[in-house]
């Protein structure tokens, strides 16, 4: 007999289409082709490429593929209209973002059904989450505006923002560029995805309907081309870009050398950790939205299952019996989970990299998934490490399983990939997740939850995943600049270390030789060679003439120092406060070595006490410049922690051969980094005499190196090796292009200066700004209240 109980049981869902006339209507009324959107209105439509929906392969749009001359007019728009945008009161920009957000609101459904017709997600998505995640990014930024010149004194925008952005989340991408940029006084050229332009253009509808100042916001369509044009244009201040790794790589290379501002928020392969103590069918559902969520098309996507060994069957077996469970196929009937797939060139990077995981021995699990242009959800099992499945982002539905015995292994497992964008921890020990979210390399850390995103916290990466923030305090920073320290600019090439024999110049006494100092120890240089250091009268000394292997050497003993990074801020205060006593306390003998390189007394007397107040005041903020708890979902607090890069590769001005050096090592070192540092090449011996300073101020060995030889050779193997996380330059403008277009192999953080720019003995020698580049910020998210 059917009971009712039965019947609950079997019963199918009925369609639950959503009425996509008026959108379609609006589309129709478009079927010449959408322009761009420029000085505050629409060109006329040129040369035009296909927008489908991917979910029935229907042409529904044409937009414009925009050319160099649309980015010169749209870059110009923004141009002109920047100063008056910047000039406005704060509380006239949060006005014109709080009516942005306002009719974002009130277009609501308009947005939500255009963007799963364009993107194919599901509407439950595009309804639920992307438009209202739009509309309070806009709010929060209108915030951010009112307040900005209190919370951010000295800084200033930018300019003109060129803005690149991927097709998984169209308008909520915009939203996290724009918002940002327009609070902090900057005006935007910005390119939607090639494969996803649409909302973007209805976008430029509501800032044409807000009455935004023209040239406020300039939307340009098209490939690969237009954003390579945006990145590349001469008149822009600043590029932020969203999308694949090898783009961001290349974009830090077109940019280098030109003076850009850069963010980048790039790939990922993230770690889903599940505890054996886990709840685990809370678990399993934060599986299905880490990455059945927008089809697993999500940067942060927890694509990596890692699970204990101990509960691996009982939740692998609840897993597959959820995947029954989801439904894939039209992405407009309100009960569908999981959409189709962006464009049929991405379902087949799908296919190709499934067919290549299943050669290397994956086993698949798929459930139903339509023909057309959808992929099935997949659990992938029996992945070994280094396969195409645990290594690639795949960017489609499809989660690896892997065991782990103990928390080590969990970590270690987590971190084994070049990316660092997101994790997420499962355990109903919350002592455990916290060690864990320490010990995992990633710019966003999710405990017992996942892909949780709110406007209020930063969200970005470590490692190739990129860098910069967006969202938060910490995003604003992004799109705000401080002043440039003087204008002086064009510093000069150094002359060759001269390491052939010499007569002895003005140097007297017995003959003392600079060696390397690396590990804690002094190290010959490779080379075998010395170079003469020169005085006004003649040669005062001879230096290491360091060269790769030194290099390699430094950073090797940098990398095996990390414990310094997790010593607590109070003993990194102690140690540094000890550097200044003991530099104090030999006063006289720096004094007489930077007389030696010409200095006159009362100068050499000024830089030694000015290095000495320097060690105090950053021994002042080692446990002091902390990070903040963000106030985002309800349930949650936002812990953004501030830890260090790891090993930075330094290297120091000419001038200032002492303060110079300390003024960028330490820093770095008391946030907790290791450092290799390339002192004043013609005058390095100041620096090489602290070793004696270091050596005995308790500073572990390998936590300061010191490779002494020619500035720009030393910079670019630093620049080129893949265990130094940011490169700090002070050289040429030569230079300063040559180190931002090396580190791209890794994706370094990366601050370079004309070292004419900057006046190392006042105010602009130390600073906050200086502990923010020598951070990033991780930010946990963490179950708090109801
Ligand atoms: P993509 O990185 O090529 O595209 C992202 C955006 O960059 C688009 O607007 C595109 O037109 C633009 N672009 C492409 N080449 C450019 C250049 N040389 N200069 C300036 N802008 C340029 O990503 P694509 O090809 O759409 O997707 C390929 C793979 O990239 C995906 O399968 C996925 O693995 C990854 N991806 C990651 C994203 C993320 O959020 N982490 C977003 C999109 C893609």
């Amino acid at each position: 007999m059917t009971t009712i109980a039965n019947i609950l049981d079997t019963m199918e869902y009925g369609p639950a289409p959503e009425d996509a006339s008026i959108v379609t209507d609006w589309l129709a009324r478009h079927a010449d082709g959408f322009g761009h959107f420029i000085d505050g209105s629409f060109t006329r439509p040129g040369e035009t490429f296909e927008v489908m929906n991917p979910a029935t392969g229907d042409v529904i749009a044409r937009a414009s593929q925009g050319t160099t001359e649309d980015v010169d007019a749209a870059v110009a728009a923004a141009r002109k209209a920047q100063p008056k945008w910047a000039a406005l009161s704060g509380h006239e920009r949060a006005r014109h973002l709080y009516a942005l957000a306002r009719h974002v609101q009130q277009h609501a459904r308009f947005l939500a059904v255009l963007e799963s017709l364009d993107n194919g997600k599901p509407i439950r998505e595009s309804r639920d989450i992307d438009i209202p995640l739009v509309a309070r990014h806009l709010y929060h930024h209108a915030g951010w505006a009112e307040i900005a010149k209190d919370e951010f004194p000295g800084t200033a925008p930018h300019g003109v923002c060129g803005q690149v952005i991927p097709w998984n989340f169209p308008l909520l991408m915009l939203a996290w560029k724009v918002a940002p940029a327009l609070a902090a006084g900057n005006t935007v050229v910005l390119k939607p995805a090639e494969y996803t332009p649409l909302t973007a253009l209805a976008f430029a509808g509501i800032v044409e309907e807000c009455g935004l100042p023209k040239g406020v916001v300039n939307i340009v369509t098209g490939d690969g081309d237009t954003g390579g044009a945006i990145v590349g244009h001469k008149d822009i201040d600043k590029v932020a870009f969203t999308g694949s790794t090898e783009v961001g790589k290349l974009i830090r290379r077109q940019t280098a050398g030109s003076g850009k501002a850069l963010t980048l928020e790039l790939g990922g392969k993230s770690p889903f950790v599940v505890f054996a103590d886990a709840d685990l069918d809370a678990a399993v559902e934060g599986v299905v939205d880490a990455i059945w969520f927008n089809q697993g098309q999500v940067c942060c996507a927890g694509a990596r299952i890692l699970v204990a060994e101990a509960v691996a069957d009982r939740f692998a077996g609840l897993l597959r019996a959820r995947m029954e469970t989801l439904r894939t196929g039209d992405p407009l009937d309100k009960c569908t989970d999981v959409g189709a797939i962006v464009h049929p060139v991405q379902l087949d990077r799908i296919k190709t990299l499934m067919e290549r995981g299943v050669a290397e021995g994956a086993k698949l699990h798929q459930v139903a998934a339509p023909q057309g242009c959808f992929y099935p959800p997949t659990l992938a099992t029996e992945v070994e490490p280094a396969s195409v499945l645990a290594t690639e982002e795949i960017f489609g539905p499809v989660a690896t399983l892997t065991t782990f015995r103990t928390p080590e292994d969990a970590v270690a497992l987590a971190n084994n990939t070049r990316y660092g964008l997101a994790a997420s921890i499962w355990s109903e020990n919350v002592n455990l997740c916290l060690d864990v979210a320490a010990k995992v390399k990633a710019g966003v850390v999710w405990i017992n939850c996942t892909n949780v995103l709110d406007a209020g916290a930063g969200f970005g990466g470590y490692r190739e995943s990129g860098f910069g923030r967006e969202g938060g305090r910490e995003g604003m920073m992004a799109y705000l600049a401080h002043p440039k320290p003087r204008a002086k600019s064009g510093a000069k090439e150094l002359p060759a270390p001269d390491a052939a024999p010499h007569a002895a110049g003005a140097e007297s006494g017995i003959d003392r030789t600079a060696k390397l100092y690396v590990g804690g120890k002094q190290a010959r240089p490779d080379s075998g060679y010395v170079y003469a250091v020169e005085g006004p009268k003649g040669p005062v000394g001879r230096a290491g003439l360091g060269n790769r292997k030194d290099i390699r050497n430094a950073v090797e003993a940098a990398a095996k120092a990390g414990g310094w990074g997790k010593a607590t801020g109070h003993n990194r205060a102690q140690v540094l406060y000890y550097v200044g006593e003991n530099l104090a306390a030999r006063s006289a003998e720096f004094e007489q070595r930077l007389r030696s390189f010409g200095a006159t007394e009362k100068a050499a007397r000024a830089e030694v006490e000015a290095s000495v107040r320097r060690c105090f005041w950053y021994a002042a903020q080692a446990d002091k410049f902390d990070g903040a708890v963000h106030q985002t979902k309800s349930a949650h607090v936002t812990l953004a922690m501030h830890e260090p890069l790891g090993v930075v590769g330094i290297v120091a001005p000419t001038a200032h051969p002492l303060l110079g050096a300390l003024s960028t090592v330490l820093p770095a070192i008391a946030m907790g980094n290791s450092v290799v540092l390339v002192p004043s090449q013609t005058h390095p011996l100041a620096a090489t005499d602290l070793y004696q300073v270091l050596d005995t101020s308790d500073i572990p060995g390998g936590v300061v190196n010191i490779v002494t030889g020619p500035r720009d050779s030393l910079a670019r193997t630093l620049a080129q090796h893949d265990e130094v996380a940011a490169m700090w330059y002070f050289g040429t403008a030569d230079g300063c292009a040559t180190v931002e277009a090396d580190s791209a192999g890794n994706l370094k953080q990366t601050w370079v200066e004309d070292e004419a720019a900057r006046d190392w003995s006042g105010g602009a020698g130390q600073g906050r700004g200086f502990l923010h580049r020598a951070t990033q910020v991780k930010n946990i998210w963490v179950p708090y209240g109801e």
